[in-house]
């Protein structure tokens, strides 16, 4: 008698248990998908893409010098190449940040957010495949009125070092930052 009380008991607990599971199982999804509702009927989100800041611009690691000389290259051009330019006479006095604002980094300021992501791309200018490099030297001639540049310089491989470094994940970047 007292061996059945006992397993009625223990079968109770169990079915306790695995009630409250699903039960606890069920809300915390029901809220993740909640959420996750909200956020997609949300029409005024806040949240545009965040441009990387430049104080974020890496100083140590293999590429931090070439996107350190990229970021100098976006926001002095005309220093490094124009008119009067220390490494080449090849453009006109604009910056590129004239047109893509704080460095290429500003939401809808022309920004360069999705340039790594989306090149190479088909263009019919180009009677196919598009490149960074191509994009780049696109701008040089059109938007600064100057010629192209090599891919091989180190102008070149900077300002695409730069650009895609604007173009990876700096939210996450930012969130690590952050204190916990
Ligand atoms: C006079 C204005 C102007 C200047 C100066 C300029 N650009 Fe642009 N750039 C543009 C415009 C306009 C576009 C086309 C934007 C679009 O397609 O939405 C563009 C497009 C680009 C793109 C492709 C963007 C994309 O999302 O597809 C890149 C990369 C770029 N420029 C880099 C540069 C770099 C680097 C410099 C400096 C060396 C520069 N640009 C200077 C006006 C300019």
């Amino acid at each position: 008698m007292r061996g059945n009380v006992f397993i009625f008991v223990f079968i109770l607990a169990v079915l306790n248990i695995f009630f409250w599971q699903a039960f606890y199982f069920h809300e915390t999804n029901k809220k993740y998908l909640d959420q996750i509702d909200s956020r997609l009927n949300n029409t005024n989100d806040s949240t545009p893409w965040q441009g990387c800041n430049p104080t974020q611009i890496p100083t140590t690691g293999k590429e931090a010098e070439l996107i350190q000389y990229g970021y100098k290259l976006v926001t002095n051009t005309a220093y490094y190449l124009g008119p009067n330019g220390i490494v080449k006479h090849n453009n006109n006095a604009l910056t590129c940040q004239s047109c893509h604002l704080e460095a290429g980094t500003k939401p809808f300021g022309n920004n360069f957010g999705k340039v790594a992501a989306t090149y190479p791309v088909f263009r019919d200018r180009n009677n196919g495949t598009q490149t960074i490099m191509m994009r780049l030297d696109d701008c040089f001639q059109r938007s600064m009125n100057g010629q192209t540049l090599d891919s091989n310089t180190r102008e070149m491989q900077a300002i695409k070092a730069y650009i895609t470094w604007v173009g990876s994940d700096c939210r996450k970047t930012k969130r690590n930052l952050e204190p916990a």
